[in-house]
């Protein structure tokens, strides 16, 4: 049997991601939470309701299991419908609850990555219009700068926004999500201000912290020409990923929207980008289809011997990280996973997609790619926004009734590669066999 190690480059940051409304209960404050009450737009009407209860205090737990199976990051975000729960009062008590987060984690030698915004926004600002309203973009302006005050002797690596592109098009484009809209003018007004929300944001963090590291998470979606030979499919495959994959992170580094047949100028956010978030999890098969006009004209699909998740959700696809990870270096800064990961409540594909990804992580380093850390979604189950509960991505297993944290086998698994900071041809006999033969060939 091979004995190699596929190791990474030394202060590697080995995590997981969470985020505020998916874990911490009770956030009533926000469009989420709203759109929960409304039937039929959650699966099986279900709701975050406690999640996982980090507002009464499981964080603390949660953060001592990270420490103690060798992870030495995490990715949370904090909720600005708590911090600023009407537009002209600021909850003092839920800043230091963030501060006692991040102090923490420095104290179990967890470095902390801030999201400022993961898809939630307060009520009183959707009530405003959301994304559409220009005005969004100098109050996220002020709430950031209220929180990197506070933060900011403890995090020095910020995300602005949480998957920009995957939120613009689910909420404004395909109706999905709050507000529901189904406008493709909507959307871009949204964009556009999503694009000026990080900008005002990556300016201000750097006027209070220099040193700052600031960035925004990217949904990268793979995609591949269903007929690779087939001149329609090359074409709609290419428009489709510069308009899912490309809008955000070339906006941050060039200062102008382009979506389809429009065009906008945001001088202000150019190089606004000091890492690239890089959110991996599947890859689609694209075909020009001329009777699918909203969707751009593009059919996707999963490739039909791909191994798929438990609903159907994710297809296993380890070369789409690596083939994004190559894509990233066009925007020539340092590239964090900060999101990767599978629903499998029973942990029969998890170990296995793990190693093939991490695998893929692995032969990006070794091309020299600057990637500086994996943020492993999730640490524990918890809410799936509009899939509600019937996805599991947790390390651990939740049990919402009762609260209670079960260990999957991946918690090992992952803690070994933590604390090795690297894969072993050991660890993948021991914990995803299925997976050996491919990353260890004879
Ligand atoms: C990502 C989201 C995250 C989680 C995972 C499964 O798109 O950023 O909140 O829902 O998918």
């Amino acid at each position: 049997m091979a004995q190699a190690t596929f190791h990474f480059p030394y202060g590697f940051l080995w995590g997981t991601a969470t985020a505020a409304h998916q874990v911490e209960g009770n956030n009533t404050n926000n469009n989420w939470y709203a759109w929960e009450q409304i039937p039929g737009k959650i699966i099986n009407g279900h709701k975050s309701g406690l999640a996982c209860d980090w507002w009464n205090g499981r964080w603390r737990e949660d953060f001592q299991r990270a420490a103690e199976t060798g992870q030495n990051a995490h990715r949370l975000s904090v909720e600005w419908s708590r911090i600023q729960p009407t537009p002209d009062r600021w909850d003092e008590e839920a800043l230091d609850r963030y501060l006692e987060m991040v102090r923490t984690l420095n104290e179990l030698n967890i470095t902390p990555m801030v999201t400022l915004h993961h898809f939630t926004n307060p009520l009183w600002l959707e009530e405003m219009g959301g994304w559409e309203n220009e005005a969004f973009v100098g109050y996220f302006e002020t709430f950031t700068r209220r929180v990197v005050k506070v933060l900011k002797d403890n995090v020095s690596l910020w995300c602005t926004l949480n998957e920009p592109n995957g939120n613009a098009v689910l909420a404004y484009l395909v109706g999905l999500w709050p507000p529901g809209k189904k406008d493709f003018a909507a959307m871009f007004r949204a964009v556009v201000n999503m694009v000026k929300a990080h900008a005002a944001a990556y300016h201000a963090i750097h006027v209070i912290q220099p040193q700052a590291l600031v960035g925004m998470a990217i949904n990268y979606r793979s995609l591949v020409p269903a007929k690779p030979w087939f001149p329609p499919d090359q074409w709609i495959t290419g428009l489709f990923a510069m308009a899912m994959n490309t809008t955000f992170p070339l906006a941050a580094q060039n200062g102008v929207v382009q979506l389809a047949y429009k065009r906008q100028r945001i001088p202000q956010a150019r190089a606004t980008q000091d890492y690239i978030g890089f959110n991996y999890y599947t890859r689609d098969y694209v075909a020009f289809n001329l009777l699918k006009p909203g969707d751009l004209f593009a059919q996707r699909y999963f490739r039909p011997e791909a191994e798929k998740s438990l609903s159907g959700f994710l297809a296993n696809e380890p070369e789409g990280m690596l083939e994004g990870l190559k894509w990233c270096m066009r925007f020539k800064v340092p590239i964090y996973i900060t999101e990767n990961g599978v629903e499998d409540p029973d942990d029969h594909l998890r170990p296995r997609y793990l190693a093939e990804h991490l695998h893929q992580v692995w032969r990006g380093v070794n091309n020299n790619l600057p990637i500086k850390g994996y943020f492993h979604w999730s640490l524990v189950d918890n809410f799936e926004w509009e899939r509600g509960w019937t996805q599991r991505f947790g390390l651990w297993r939740l049990d919402e009734a009762t609260q209670t944290r079960i260990r999957r086998p991946s918690v090992d698994f992952y803690e070994e590669i933590c604390r090795e900071n690297g894969l072993s041809a050991n660890m993948v006999a021991r914990y995803a066999p299925e997976a050996f033969a491919a990353i260890f060939p004879n």
